[in-house]
């Protein structure tokens, strides 16, 4: 059985409107605010998530990165190092998966993901201002105290849970 020709055009606008859509998104994709993507990457997974989550690259410059795998020895107080060969392998990787280098400050390389702009940003708006100092939060690295699932990358809201 044939469809009248009418009867398709509501098919093929929603088609377009799904195409637009789907280009919008893309684009979001490099800016700012972009999802974060699942990374496997077996020696940065083990040993960059021994005192807190593996922190996704894509939310850092590769600048920055690099000023942290330098100074491991001195990783905000404490000892990280790690063997020459284990550190240039990780460093790879998180340059590879680096974020834009909007993400620093001053000519700076930042060290922290919670002192850049975007994060200041996308945590602002819906969180109560006595929220970092929580004993629940301690502090804002502390990610998975909210994000439920960010050891995997997962970063989405169904996963969000803001503890009291
Ligand atoms: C021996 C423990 C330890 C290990 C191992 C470690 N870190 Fe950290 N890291 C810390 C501590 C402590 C902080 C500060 C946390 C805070 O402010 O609450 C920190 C903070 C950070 C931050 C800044 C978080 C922010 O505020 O945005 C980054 C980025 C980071 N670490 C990356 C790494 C990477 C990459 C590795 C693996 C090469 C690594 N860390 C391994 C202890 C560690
Ligand atoms: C006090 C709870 C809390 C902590 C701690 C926290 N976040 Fe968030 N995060 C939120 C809230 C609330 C939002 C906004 C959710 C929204 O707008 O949908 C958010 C949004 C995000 C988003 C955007 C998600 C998306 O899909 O648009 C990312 C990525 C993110 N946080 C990463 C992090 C990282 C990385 C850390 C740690 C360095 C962290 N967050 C620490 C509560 C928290």
């Amino acid at each position: 059985m044939s469809l009248p020709y009418w009867s398709r055009w509501p098919v093929l606008l929603s088609g377009v409107l799904l195409a637009t859509a789907g280009a919008a998104f893309a684009d979001d994709d490099d800016d700012d605010n972009a999802r974060i993507r699942p990374l496997n990457h077996a020696a940065w997974r083990q040993e960059c998530s021994t005192c807190h989550i593996a922190y996704p690259p894509q939310l850092l410059p590769a600048v920055s990165w690099r000023a942290i795998m330098k100074g491991l020895d001195q990783h905000f107080g404490t000892d990280a190092s790690l063997d020459p060969q284990q550190q240039a392998d990780i460093l790879r990787f998180l340059e590879a998966n680096a974020g834009g280098e909007g993400r620093s400050r001053r000519g700076e390389p930042l060290l922290r993901i919670t002192e850049t702009r975007w994060f200041v940003h996308e945590h602002s708006e819906e969180l109560p201002k006595d929220i970092w100092s929580r004993p629940s939060i301690k502090s804002a690295a502390n990610c998975n105290a909210c994000h439920t699932a960010a050891e995997r990358d997962d970063y989405s809201e169904h996963t969000l849970r803001i503890p009291k």
